[in-house]
């Protein structure tokens, strides 16, 4: 009997599925477009229920559409070891955000089966609805409904840019795996691992194959809602003018030159930015965009968020300005034991490893108030995420699974 589950992982099929599932949506310059709940990422869910099947495991959807790929344990009464992330992207996307956590969980359910052996506690791969949080802000919903940090009926009334809400969009994706076993939200659950790419540059600058992450920083998110009024382009004097984008751009200054810091410790993004009616001979009347703002240090994260609404009133000259605050996720550590449980299998298998913390969210958040969680990062090229460009090598994809493998199986065989 083999000693380790990972002795059965195979590489090539892990990467052939990365591969494949990156055509579902897949874009010019080698990225995807996989909005949450769009057609592409039903037609990729049924992939991956498909490839579950090959080896006797089934498939199972909640009410907030996350999907869940089981392989029975020896007592299935037992809460499962779960594992898994997203395969929504970002409008630009890479292939690897999220999907290689989906695909390395199954690559590791089909390494247990190859095995012969069973563990103890089943083991679950879900695919997270909409982490992204691109088409509905803000992201991680599935996780955080499924863990009680949000409720299901306000997530199923977000709407996206087209004014479609959650719960339209959720209909079509389970009226298609109508045929798929139906799950509580929320069950009991024995641990959860999420492999993922480090979308950073630390692993590869400092040659190592495993991160162990140590926690997730804080994010804080708003909306910023600033209204004028409609006018003609070639009539309406400058005096009397309430022009939206006027104000949204000084606003945008304001807050630029109050947020960023010296030492360039502070994230903070404004990446989506609407004017209407965005035509050329009318004066914008209405401009809405995000605020995206992140700090390792709780006490930073919580008084410069603070000061945006400050802000945005001290900046938005005629027009009005509405701040709505959509997230604050502190920073967090993962459990000692949990860091350790990832150590201890990639020295086994002779991997370069290093502890450091996550910059960018992740569905172990939420997973992370739930049960024992724990993260694997792998590197990536340059450090490039969010970006067609994103990229990792076969090896270090295998590595990654590698070590999940047997941490899941450790885990779940536990008595
Ligand atoms: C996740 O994609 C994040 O924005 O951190
Ligand atoms: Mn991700
Ligand atoms: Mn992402």
């Amino acid at each position: 009997m083999s000693a380790r589950i990972s002795e059965h992982l195979d590489g090539q099929r892990l990467w052939g599925d990365l591969m494949a599932l990156a055509r579902f949506g897949a874009i010019d310059l080698g990225g995807v477009n996989r909005l949450a709940l769009t057609r592409e990422e039903i037609e990729a869910r049924q992939a991956l229920v498909a490839w579950a099947r090959e080896i006797g495991v089934e498939a199972a959807v909640d009410a907030a559409a996350n999907l869940y790929l089981r392989l029975e344990g020896r007592e299935p009464s037992l809460p499962p070891l779960l594992t898994g992330s997203h395969i929504d992207t970002q409008p630009t996307g890479g292939k690897f955000d999220g999907a290689y956590g989906v695909v390395a969980g199954l690559a590791a359910l089909r390494a247990i089966a190859a095995s012969g052996r069973r563990p103890r506690r089943s083991v679950e791969v879900v695919a997270w609805m909409n982490e992204e949080g691109s088409r509905f802000a803000p992201g991680m919903m599935g996780s955080a409904v499924f863990t009680g940090k949000r409720a299901l009926d306000e997530i199923l009334t977000v709407r996206d840019k087209a004014g479609v809400s959650v719960r339209e969009a959720i209909g079509p994706v389970l009226e298609k795996e109508k045929d798929l076993l139906r799950r509580p939200l929320g069950y009991p659950v024995a641990g959860f691992i999420e492999a993922h790419i480090e979308q950073g540059p630390t692993l590869e600058a400092k040659a190592k194959t495993i991160g162990i992450v140590t926690g997730i920083g804080g994010k804080r998110t708003f909306r910023v809602e600033v209204q004028g009024e409609p006018a003609h382009a070639g009539t309406s004097t400058r005096g009397e003018r309430r022009d939206a984008l006027v104000s949204a751009v000084a606003i945008v200054g304001a807050l630029q030159k109050a947020i960023w810091d010296d030492a360039d410790t502070v994230r903070f993004t404004i990446g989506m930015f609407t004017v209407t009616p965005n035509a050329p001979s009318v004066v914008p009347a209405r401009v809405v965009f995000s605020v995206d703002l992140r700090h390792d240090d709780d006490e930073t994260g919580r008084r410069l968020g603070d000061l945006v609404p400050v802000i945005c009133q001290q900046a938005r000259g005629k027009c009005d300005v509405t701040v709505v605050p959509l997230l604050y996720d502190p920073p967090l550590q993962f459990p000692a034991s949990m860091r350790a449980r990832v150590a201890e299998a990639a020295a086994k298998l002779g991997y370069a490893s290093m502890e450091l913390p996550s910059p960018a969210g992740h569905d172990a958040r939420y997973l992370h108030y739930h049960c024992p969680t724990g993260m694997v990062f792998i590197p990536c090229k340059d450090g490039i995420s969010h970006n067609e460009a994103e990229s990792i090598t076969q090896a270090d994809a295998e590595a990654g699974a590698r070590v999940l493998a047997d941490v899941l199986f450790a885990l779940a065989d536990e008595p």
